[in-house]
């Protein structure tokens, strides 16, 4: 098969979450089993100055067009290489005006729209781009609402007569549902989307509003979402982000597929980036990387008491608010709290000070993958408490590590971590309700487990011995692809 997997983050190139890390390793996996398959990501500053010479990111010849979009023309053209250590060709939408004159992934401080339409631009310029080199796919597997406006082009360009874009499909992923891209109808214009056709109920309109997210779920030959627990939540009023009744609609094309982990970069046996590596044959490596952490951290540097660490973007969806109403309880339990994170100034001003008043909980802010890998490492547990997590990929390389998760159940968490209790399997601890008690709970459990090493070592080996891979996954992918060209809806 020819596919084409279009997204705004693509790891190493580009990432902010967990959609970066599936961009960057599904394709090595779908490769492997003999598809013809290229990565397509904007060309953002980030890349231009970083990862340029490290890459060699080539110009494509002959790639050149010219784009119009609110009375301004501009220059688009494409860069390719190879995704490292595959065959896997990666290409790069160049534009200078939207992208490579930003360093960010998501530049903050930008008028509302600034996002939405420099998605737009790279979602239409791809379509045009691909065709200027005479890459035809059979499928675009379309992630997230960046994108969710390619079906719409798909459909206007092969309606419009344009033989090239006749034929293709589409799989749209959606990793998120809380991020739609709504907006006012005006961006219709910009975006060169005909009202007559897809601005009404069962198409783009959302309450009077452009939803782009609706019209992915819509206008797709297929969707699926990161696990399986979460294409069954988002149809419901609870995680449907007033999207549940479209997405019941539509709910003979949804289906769920968990994510993998590319155990070629999180693996503690070949970590470059950690103190010691370690495995779970020989785990003695992993004292000292919890050594270092402390040390990086600055606590005390002390092997009985628990350290704790959560790596993740400082959003609400992570249970950043749940984590700030139990503070106090914190500082005065014997346990270490380790957190790395970016995202929301109010989390990351209130996280900080953290830093100053107490002596248990240390925070650093910023991304950063390597302090990331030895948190993994190093921490004794992982703490996951979202309010809702379509997969979660943070648990499953914890699990690799040896570093217990103690996750909310939800979502693809659910379907991934089985709670201990002394009498069966566990992986790690969950609870239930989205309330400080109940992961009060949970923590403590962990905490008191963890003073017993016969026990906690019976965890430890529960959780390394996952595999959460990307063969099994990358295989449902494959039979999705298969699916959506057979225009075949599931049984
Ligand atoms: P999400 O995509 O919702 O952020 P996931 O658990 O799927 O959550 O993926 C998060 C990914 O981003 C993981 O690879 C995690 O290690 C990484 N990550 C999150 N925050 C940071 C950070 N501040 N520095 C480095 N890596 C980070
Ligand atoms: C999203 C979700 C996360 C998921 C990731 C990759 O950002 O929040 O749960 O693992 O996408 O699919």
């Amino acid at each position: 098969m020819k596919i084409l997997f279009i997204s705004a983050e693509v790891n190493p190139f580009a990432k902010v979450g967990g959609l970066g890390d599936v961009a960057g390793s599904l394709p090595k996996f779908i490769k492997k089993m003999g598809h013809d398959i290229r990565v397509i990501l904007p060309y953002y500053g980030v890349i231009n100055n970083n990862q340029a010479e490290d890459c060699k990111i080539v110009d494509v010849p002959d790639s050149s067009i010219e784009l119009e979009f609110d009375g301004l023309t501009s220059q688009f053209s494409l860069k390719k290489c190879l995704l490292p250590d595959t065959n896997v060709t990666v290409y790069f939408v160049v534009n200078h005006e939207l992208f490579g004159q930003y360093e960010d992934i998501y530049p903050a401080n930008h008028k509302e729209n600034f996002q939405l339409h420099r998605f737009i631009v790279f979602s239409y310029a791809t379509l045009k781009l691909v065709e200027k080199i005479n890459f035809k796919p059979e499928i675009i597997h379309c992630n997230d609402w960046h994108v969710a406006s390619i079906p719409i082009y798909l459909k206007t360009f092969a309606d419009n007569g344009i033989e090239f874009f006749k034929g293709i499909k589409t799989l749209y992923t959606i990793h998120n549902l809380s991020y739609q891209g709504r907006t006012s109808p005006d961006v219709l214009k910009f975006a060169k989307v005909d009202p007559e056709k897809f601005y009404h109920i069962d198409g783009l309109e959302f309450y009077g509003k452009v939803n782009w997210m609706k019209g992915g779920i819509i206008y797709a030959d297929k969707i699926n979402t990161v696990s399986e627990n979460y294409a069954r939540e988002i149809q419901t009023p609870e995680y449907g982000e007033d999207l549940d009744g479209v997405l019941r609609a539509n709910s003979k094309k949804l289906s769920g597929i968990l994510n993998g982990v590319d155990y070629s970069i999180w693996n503690p046996e070949t970590d470059k980036y950690i103190i010691r590596n370690y495995s779970k044959e020989d785990f003695k490596g992993k004292s000292s990387c919890k050594i270092a952490l402390q040390r990086d951290y600055e606590l005390e540097i002390n092997p009985y008491i628990p350290v704790v660490a959560m790596v993740s973007r400082m959003v609400e969806q992570k249970g950043f608010d749940l984590l700030e109403k139990i503070i106090y309880q914190l500082k005065c339990m014997n346990l270490q709290l380790v957190i790395l994170g970016q995202g929301d100034k109010k989390y990351e001003k209130l996280l900080l000070k953290l830093n100053e008043n107490t002596s248990n909980i240390r925070v650093k802010t910023g991304f950063n993958e390597i302090r990331a890998e030895k948190i993994y490492a190093g921490a004794d547990m992982f703490l996951l408490p979202s309010k809702f997590e379509p997969c979660g990929l943070s648990q499953l390389i914890a699990l690799k590590y040896g570093t217990v998760p103690i996750v909310r159940r939800t979502g693809g968490l659910a379907d991934t971590i089985v709670d201990f209790s002394l009498d069966k399997f566990g992986n790690g601890f969950m609870f239930n309700e989205y309330a400080t008690a109940d992961l009060l709970n949970a923590l403590k459990l962990a905490c008191k487990y963890f003073e017993n090493k016969k026990i906690w070592d019976k965890i430890i080996m529960n959780a390394i011995n996952c595999d959460f891979g990307w063969q099994k996954s990358a295989e449902l992918y494959e039979k999705l692809y298969r699916d959506t060209l057979r225009g075949k809806d599931k049984t």
